[in-house]
Order: structure tokens, then sequence, then C-alpha cells
């Protein structure tokens, strides 16, 4: 099958309704557009398990806040139809925002919880507008596996936690991060990093990975881990800290020592940008 691009709901609606009355499984890759190879990773995942394959591009205003970079934030949709050609997509969905949104929408879907710190503490409405455009997709697209990247954890311990509080039909997998050779997590946001920033935005997976090593070697107590990572990030002088945390990677807290599966995630700012990324660490028993 050849990639077709529409931006229209009902087509998406009528090719997945289609696909799966002949039997066919449906995958779903929700994106923002301006794809690397992390999202080609997604595509490529959900080729190799379902049958018909769909790429959603939209540039979501509701989970930007007033001040962020919604207007600046990079697209190239010529370019974003060659990968998914070339990763073997069959369908495209790049809605116009009046397709999406024909008037301010009155419902938000809001998950309590997970939503609430890291991200949620330094964005306050950032997950509201994820889950109401991720909620929306998913009855756009229907029944189906859905594929999003490990590199924006809590996003998808929030998309998890909504699917199963609504019984929706979309069975929501988590697929690892892509990083260039120098650790550094593939973003659309990393063109905004300067060359002096870019040699030190890897900074940010070394704290993780430092943070890491230590829950391996037995340190349970998050403040130590976080210290640690911190005094790591404080080592790249263009770094601006938002945060460090060693959390349980289910709940996103830490409500005593840590156990079992433990998540190191961060936020630095350099200059324009604002990365995130995280790392994920069993504690010895
Ligand atoms: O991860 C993203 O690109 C976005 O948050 C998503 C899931 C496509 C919702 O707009």
């Amino acid at each position: 099958m050849t990639l077709e691009s529409t931006g229209s709901i009902a087509r998406v609606r009528e090719v997945t309704d289609r696909a799966r009355a002949a039997g066919r499984r449906v995958g779903f890759v929700p994106t923002m557009g301006y794809l690397h190879a992390g999202h080609a990773s997604l595509v490529a995942a959900a080729r190799a398990h379902d049958d018909l394959v769909v790429v959603s591009i939209f540039v979501n205003p509701l989970q930007f806040a007033p001040g962020e970079d919604l207007d600046a934030y990079p697209r190239d949709l010529e370019r974003d139809l060659a990968v998914c050609a070339e990763e073997g997509a069959d369908l495209v969905f790049a809605p116009p925002v009046e397709e999406m949104y024909p008037r301010p929408p009155s419902t938000t879907v809001t998950v309590s919880g997970v939503s609430e710190p890291l991200e949620g503490r330094s964005r306050p409405t950032h997950f509201a507008g994820v889950a109401t455009v991720v909620a929306k997709l998913f009855a756009i697209v229907g029944p189906c596996r859905a594929y999003f990247g490990e590199k924006d954890w809590q996003q998808l311990r929030v998309v998890q936690t909504m699917a199963a509080d609504l019984s929706l039909p979309v069975e929501v997998v988590g697929c690892p991060i892509v990083r260039e050779p120098d650790g550094l997590a593939l973003s659309s946001r990393n063109v905004y990093l300067s060359d002096e920033e870019r040699a030190q935005a890897p900074v940010l997976h070394r704290a993780l990975r430092h943070g890491a090593e230590l829950v391996a070697g037995g340190e349970t107590d998050p403040g130590r881990v976080e210290a640690a990572m911190a005094a790591v990030i404080g080592e790249a002088p263009l770094a601006t800290l938002d945060y460090v945390a060693a959390v349980q990677a289910d709940s996103l807290t830490a409500d005593g020592p840590l156990h079992g599966e433990v998540r190191l995630l961060g936020a630095v700012r350099f200059g324009r940008a604002r990365l995130i990324d995280n790392v994920g660490v069993t504690a010895p028993a």
C-alpha cells in the first residue's frame, strides 16, 4: 500500500474501520511531526506488528502554555511524509487545527496522580493538553495498538493510566529511547541548541546514568541520588537545572527507600531548549 496523507477525521475513520472489518490490526503512532530516528523507530515497531500503520502529525496547541514554543515548534511536513513512506506507514493524519478543534473544546481530560509531579509541576497545564488530544486521537483511530517513546516517560504513564481508567480499546506500547552516539536523547527540540549547548547537552544523560549506577550499587535514598545527579549537571556551565528525580517507575513518586523498578528523570534548560530524559534501573533486592 502506498502512503496516503489526509487531514480529515472522517477519512481516518473510514480507512481504520475498513481495515478492522477485514481482520487487520491497526497500529498508531501519534506525533507532533519534525520526525527523527526516534519517531521512525516507533513507526518501525508498528510496521513489525500491525497490518495498517497510521501516523498522526499535529502540533497540539492545548499542550503548550502561553510563552512556550508553540509558534516556533519546528515543522516540515514534506520531510515527515518521506520518513513515514520510508518506514512503511500506510496513512498519515495531518489535520489542520480547525479539523481537530473547530471551536475551543469544553472537555478536558485530566489524569490525577502521575500527571502531577516533575513535568506537571514545571508545566502545570501540559498533561491535560496531552491527555485531551490523545483521547481524541484514540477516538478517531479506534481500537489499535499505540506506540509512544519512553523519552517522555511521564507522558507514557499518563497515557497508560488514562487508557486503563477509561477502558479505551487501545493497547499503549512504550518503545526504547533512541540516542545520539554521545547519549543525547533524540528530540525535535534539539534543533534549538547552539553548537556550544549541543556539546554540553549529553550531561543530562550522564547525570541520569550516574544516578542509575548508584541505585544499582545499592543506594536507596532518593535525596542522595538526586543530589549526586544535580552535581553532575552542575559541571555543564550552560545548563540550568529544572529538576532531577529518583522515583518509582510506575507512580513517579518516592515515598520511602527506592525499590524494584526505579526511574531517574531530569529536565534541563540550555538557552531556548528545554531537554528532558530518563533512565530506568532495577534496585537490587
Ligand atoms: O509526544 C508527543 O509528540 C505529543 O505529546 C503527542 C503524544 C503526539 C500528543 O500531542
